[in-house]
């Protein structure tokens, strides 16, 4: 079945929402916020989703464990016993125009289990989310291999609560080259406006891995390129929104939010999150992009982050 909401604008998209009544008033795309807010909770992912009020997320974005015994926290003996803790929460937390973002990948030949696959099955089956895209992350940096094709690609699924979920296409399409542009503006068979727009990224998205000594590292062992956050963060949420990573790890999901003025919900068991989004904040400081205003609040319930948000959307232009 094709998937019209698709070819909407940003503003199409949002228009319909409101005048289904889908859209809280304060959720309107481009809202000018006076700052963002950001609530860091050093907690177990579930025991957090629990307090979280019904419908009060617009994007989920995370990055969970998967059983590969890459650190500590990643070891389970039943991987979906545990995993369906907080899957089985999302669709609860999300807003009616909520997506929910989760990056995985297979294992192979492995019989551990606990992999993308197990998570896709079990929303599926067990929970009333839609599955609208996977994602390619392609990169070109891995390693070799001489029994198998060597791995190039990581996945993430792209999930949300009903069929009217916010899509904003405009924000993240890649433009044509010049020639390609002057080219396709002589066609009378396109819009020179599309042309002027760019075209849609597709789901094979190739953004390069991060180096061990790559510069946009802050220690974390299995941190996320921002730029593939940002191209999620722009399409799936909009400013003023409140994006919620309940794996935040180093912050990724933090910095960005920061940065395209969305308010963040930053979850992690390892207190070490704080300093790890202190370092993300310095590479942004020490950039010559201006960072956009914002206020941290560490250690705070739940409930006083969610009301100070309330209070500066309400103060948004
Ligand atoms: C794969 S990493 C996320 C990395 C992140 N995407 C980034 O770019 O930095 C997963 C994170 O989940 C955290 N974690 C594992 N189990 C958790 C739990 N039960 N509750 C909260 N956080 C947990 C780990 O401490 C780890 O930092």
């Amino acid at each position: 079945m094709s998937n019209k909401s698709h070819f909407n604008s940003a503003h199409m998209t949002m228009n319909q929402l409101k005048k289904k009544g889908i859209v809280h008033s304060s959720a309107v795309a481009g809202i000018n916020v006076p700052y963002t807010v950001h609530g860091i909770f050093i907690r177990d992912a579930v025991d957090f989703l629990k307090a979280l009020p019904d419908s009060s997320v617009q994007l989920i974005l995370i990055d969970p464990p998967y059983n590969l015994d890459l650190d500590i926290w990643d070891s389970f003996h039943n991987y979906i016993d545990w995993a369906k803790g907080w899957l089985d929460e999302i669709y609860r937390v999300l807003s009616d125009s909520g997506n929910c973002v989760i990056f995985g990948g297979f294992q192979y030949q492995d019989l551990k289990k606990g992999d993308l696959l197990e998570i896709l099955h079990y929303t599926r089956h067990k929970t009333p989310l839609r599955f609208v895209n996977l994602v390619i992350w392609y990169y070109k940096n891995g390693m070799s291999a001489h029994r198998f094709f060597a791995n190039r690609h990581e996945e993430a699924v792209w999930l949300s609560k009903t069929n009217k979920y916010y899509f904003d296409l405009d924000s993240v399409r890649v433009p044509f080259d010049d020639a390609t542009k002057e080219l396709y503006k002589k066609d009378k068979r396109l819009n020179p406006e599309s042309v002027n727009k760019g075209k849609n990224p597709t789901n094979v998205w190739e953004i390069g891995r991060l180096n061990g000594n790559s510069k946009e590292r802050v220690g974390h062992p299995t941190q996320k390129p921002v730029e593939l956050i940002r191209r999620f963060v722009r399409a799936l949420s909009f400013e003023g929104s409140i994006v919620l990573d309940f794996f935040a790890g180093s912050g990724t999901t933090g910095r960005v939010c920061i940065e395209e003025r969305r308010h963040s919900l930053l979850v992690d068991s390892d207190s070490k999150l704080c300093d790890y989004l202190g370092k993300h904040i310095r590479q942004i400081e020490s950039s010559n992009l201006s960072l956009p205003k914002y206020r941290l609040i560490k250690d705070a319930q739940i409930d006083t982050v969610l009301k100070e948000i309330t209070l500066v959307n309400r103060q948004s232009s």
